[in-house]
C-alpha cells in the first residue's frame, strides 16, 4: 500500500469540507492544548495536519512557533491556501511522520486521525519512536482517533480503535496518560463518529 500516494489522491480530490473528519473548529484540540497549559513559545506539531488543520487557530491564539506535517505536499498546500497570509506564521513540513526527525524537539505533538491508521506493529513501533525522538521531557501528547464504537475504517483504509488504556500500553512507560475524552464527531454529511482522545506527558 503506497500511502503517500492515497493521501495525495484523497487532498486532490476532496476540499476541506468534503471529508468525513472536517470539524468546523477544532474545539477539544484547543481544549487540551489549553490543559497542558503552554505558553506562546512553546514549540507545537501537528502531525498529519490535513487540509484544515490546527496551525491557523493556534496562530490566531497568540501560538509563535507551529509547525504542521503531512505526509501529502497537496494537503500543505491547500491549508496554506486556506489560511491566506497566516500560513506564513507556521512552519510546513512534507514528511510521513514514521520517519520525521526535527533539528530540535517539541514540547507539544497533536496527532488527530492519523495514528489509527497504523495497523501494522512494526509501524506503530515506529510511531511511538517518532513521538519519542520529537519530543522534549516533559512535553505533552495530545492524541485522537476512533474509539472501540467507532468505525472499523476511516477514508476506506482499515484503522486501530482504541481507548485509553489502549493508547497508554501503545506508548510505553515513558508516557503517563493525564487525560482523556470520548468524542462524538457529526461528519459534514450527518454521521456519528466515536472519537477517543489521549493527553500523554512524556517522563
Ligand atoms: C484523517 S486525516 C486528519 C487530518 C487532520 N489531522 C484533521 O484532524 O483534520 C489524516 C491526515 O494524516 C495525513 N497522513 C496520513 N499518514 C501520514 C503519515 N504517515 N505521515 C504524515 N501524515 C500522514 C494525511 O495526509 C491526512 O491529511
Amino acid at each position: 500500500m503506497d500511502f503517500q500516494a492515497h493521501w495525495q489522491a484523497i487532498h486532490e480530490e476532496n476540499g476541506p469540507t468534503d471529508v468525513s473528519w472536517y470539524q468546523a473548529a477544532p474545539t477539544l484540540s484547543l481544549k487540551f492544548v489549553q490543559e497542558t497549559k503552554v505558553g506562546p513559545e512553546a514549540r507545537i506539531l501537528d502531525v498529519g495536519c490535513g487540509q484544515a488543520g490546527l496551525a491557523g487557530p493556534l496562530v490566531e491564539r497568540g501560538f509563535r512557533k507551529v509547525t504542521a506535517l503531512d505526509i501529502s505536499d497537496e494537503a500543505i498546500r491547500r491549508a496554506k491556501e486556506r489560511l491566506g497570509g497566516r500560513a506564513e506564521a507556521v512552519v510546513w513540513i512534507r514528511s510521513d511522520v514514521l520517519d520525521f526527525s526535527a533539528p530540535e524537539p517539541f514540547d507539544l505533538w497533536h496527532d488527530r486521525a492519523v495514528l489509527h491508521f497504523f495497523t501494522d506493529p512494526e509501524d506503530q513501533r515506529r510511531y511511538v519512536a517518532s513521538m519519542t525522538r520529537n519530543l522534549v521531557p516533559g512535553g505533552h501528547a495530545i492524541i485522537a482517533g476512533f474509539a472501540p464504537d467507532g468505525p472499523e475504517k476511516c477514508s476506506r483504509l482499515p484503522v486501530v480503535r482504541r481507548d485509553p488504556d489502549n493508547f497508554a500500553r501503545l506508548l510505553g512507560p515513558g508516557f503517563a496518560l493525564i487525560g482523556s475524552e470520548h468524542e462524538i464527531h457529526t461528519t459534514p454529511w450527518g454521521k456519528q463518529q466515536a472519537f477517543q482522545w489521549a493527553v500523554f506527558k512524556r517522563h
